[in-house]
């Protein structure tokens, strides 16, 4: 069986990495660029800064710093008008996972004259985006070394993902040093997300010995490092594992694909407005335990990796036990919540959570279409790259444990 490996951004990471933003807008050839922030990241000393090194670079720079908690269609698609107006040649987000959504899309719809809505899915656009520099101000989405793009879309109730090979931004600059002012509790929302990336594309059906490798490296760094990096944020070793992880983890998944951790929470977030963070981290522990029974290989790897010590005749099950126990254990110590509350995700929407979440992950606008015409049953397989098949009555009974009890 053949695998492709793709990932054709250029990583800069280290103590100082973000000095080398002017020159690396130059050598784009940006001349006149649009900065994407948010009204927290904007206030913040190192944006300054980063503004400076641009104007000093001689760039003309615009700015858009209205992003919401999730990117937005709207929004996007009315910055990527403007940037046709204003001749802009250049996307520059500083921000977390939402802010790099956003500066993506607007690169998107820049170059191909329509809404983001449009070229939702797996490469439905065209024309080649701007080029784009992302400077990611969280350990976490690792959207700076990917080519996908997931946008709310206020209009219709979802939220949508859009990408393809010609989306992946151009540069990523990873420098510690924008996480040392983050709130602790955004630091282990966002170095959750970054864990399940890579534990989700270790254990993909679409996986290779070269995602397989990054994925545990990010998996073992993150497991081994995130209670520092959120704890001690003085530690900058720490804090540098855990953005150069973070960006491992979104290598692997970008090539390896995600599974059902982001599958199901995909509606939660769309229709109960569920955090991303929160979604993915309370299903994963869940969804690892599911998927790792096919997998006993990957069991004890992944167990290991997570830090926990098995005896040579260890079984399947003690691994799979030993590695949610691992994982529950980090959450409690970095204050990560192991269950929702039944304001967040009520009883009587699970039901019709599972089944919104037949179509996967990756099937654009017309997936949810077709959603709607589709007859829907306990027995009905929820799409997705994860290595065992789950029905729609499985995701209710994942998300009713979500929902009731810690792990
Ligand atoms: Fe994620």
């Amino acid at each position: 069986m053949t695998s492709v490996f793709f990932m054709p951004t250029k990583v800069v990471s280290g103590a100082g990495a973000l000095q080398v933003l002017g020159r690396a807008a130059g050598e784009l050839g940006m001349t006149r660029v649009l900065v994407v922030s948010d009204p927290i990241i904007s206030r913040q000393v190192y944006y300054a800064d980063a503004l400076s090194l641009l104007e000093a670079s001689g760039l003309n720079l615009l700015r858009f710093e209205d992003c919401e908690v999730d990117a937005r269609v709207r929004q996007i698609d009315a910055q990527g008008e403007r940037v046709r107006r204003e001749n802009i040649d250049g996307v520059i987000s500083i921000g977390g996972g939402s802010v790099m959504c956003a500066g993506k899309g607007i690169a998107i719809v820049a170059t191909n004259g329509t809404s983001l809505r449009a070229c939702s899915g797996v490469a439905n656009f065209k024309n080649r985006p701007l080029p784009m520099i992302m400077v990611p101000t969280t350990a976490g989405s690792g959207s700076e070394v990917s080519q996908w793009t997931v946008v709310k879309d206020d209009d219709h109730h979802d939220k949508l993902v859009c990408g393809g090979p010609l989306s992946f931004p151009n540069v990523a600059i990873l420098d510690p040093a924008v996480l040392a002012s983050l709130p602790p509790s955004v630091a282990a929302a966002t170095g959750v997300d970054a864990l399940t990336h890579a534990l989700e594309a270790f254990t993909s059906g679409a996986s290779s010995p070269i995602t397989d490798g990054l994925a545990l490296e990010a998996i073992r760094q993150l497991a081994g490092g995130l209670r520092s990096s959120v704890c001690a944020v003085s530690e900058e070793a720490a804090r540098t594992a855990a953005i150069v992880a973070a960006s491992m983890a979104n290598m692997a998944c970008g090539n390896a694909r995600l599974g059902h951790a982001h599958t199901l929470s995909l509606p939660l977030e769309s229709l109960l407005d569920l955090p991303h963070t929160l979604g993915v981290g309370v299903l994963m522990p869940h969804v690892l335990a599911f998927n790792l029974t096919v997998l006993p290989d990957k069991a004890i790897r992944v167990a290991e990796a997570l830090g926990v010590r098995l005896p040579g005749d260890a079984s399947l099950a003690a691994a799979i036990q030993a590695s949610v126990r691992a994982l529950r254990e980090l959450y409690i110590d970095i204050g990560f919540p192991l269950s929702w509350t039944e304001a967040q995700v009520p009883h009587d929407r699970l039901r019709e959570m599972a089944e919104r979440a037949v179509p996967g992950l990756y099937a654009g606008s017309e997936g949810l279409a077709r959603l709607r015409e589709a007859e829907i049953g306990d027995g009905t397989v929820i799409e997705s790259f994860a290595p065992r098949r789950m029905t729609v009555r499985q995701a209710e009974s994942i998300f009713r444990v979500c929902l009731a009890d810690p792990i």
